[in-house]
């Protein structure tokens, strides 16, 4: 029987971290869709039309190095474009009805992707937090980056996720929002086990 879990929130939440734990603990298989519009963000910075590189995403594995910074801003950019959108639902929908569960993470998987997912969480913390997070990231990939820019960047992800048209940034109306400001990893990951078993009837 499938069993979805909805993992959305903001960038640099923690988002993957808790997605991975979570599927590694319910031995569910996870997909971090925000890898698919940074794929076709990359292709877009390499010239390439959005909406042909979406759809030519789907018959292709993804390469290069996605969490390049530079990367997420395009993927935020091509983010908005229904078409791109609409070309790369099918996919996340199947792998979310997949037998055996599925962890998604990303901005609208509980509230476009799967709005029948069994669990929805929505991971978020400050700016600041999250872009100190980021950062330490950033610079141990051996990439070279500021604070500022980092936070910069964060910030504008935040407004145009937010704010755009077409599956906005928000959370579920019945997502249990989770936020990683001070919490540490081991934390934020106990919270959203603790919330999945729960909808998924285990006993504590
Ligand atoms: O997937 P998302 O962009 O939301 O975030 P992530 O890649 O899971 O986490 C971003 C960074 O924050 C990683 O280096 C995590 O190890 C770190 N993190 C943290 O320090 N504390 C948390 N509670 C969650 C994540
Ligand atoms: O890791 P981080 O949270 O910084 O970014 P990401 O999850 O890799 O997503 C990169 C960008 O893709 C986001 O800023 C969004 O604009 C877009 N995205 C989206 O629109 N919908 C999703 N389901 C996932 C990502």
């Amino acid at each position: 029987m499938s069993f979805t879990v909805a993992i959305d929130g903001p960038a640099a939440a923690g988002k993957g971290t808790v997605s991975r734990a979570v599927a590694a603990h319910f031995g569910f298989a996870h997909l971090d869709t925000g890898l698919l519009y940074r794929a076709v963000g990359a292709k877009v910075m390499e010239g390439a039309d959005a909406v042909e590189a979406a759809q030519a995403l789907m018959a292709e594995d993804l390469e290069g190095d996605l969490r390049a910074p530079g990367v997420a801003q395009a993927a935020s950019r091509v983010a908005v474009d229904p078409q791109v959108r609409a070309a790369l639902v099918d996919f996340q929908r199947a792998f979310a009805a997949r037998a055996g569960g599925a962890v998604l993470d990303g901005r609208d998987i509980g509230t476009v992707i799967c709005p029948e997912a069994q669990a929805k969480l929505f991971v978020t913390a400050s700016a600041e937090v999250r872009a100190g997070r980021r950062y330490r990231e950033l610079c141990e990939a051996g990439h070279e980056v500021t604070p500022e820019a980092v936070l910069a960047d964060v910030k504008e992800r935040d407004a145009r996720d937010s704010e755009r048209a077409t599956a906005p940034l928000k959370p579920a109306g019945d997502a249990v929002v989770i936020d990683t400001s001070e919490m540490s990893i081991d934390e934020a990951v106990a919270a959203a086990i603790a919330v999945v078993a729960e909808k998924r009837g285990d006993r504590a």
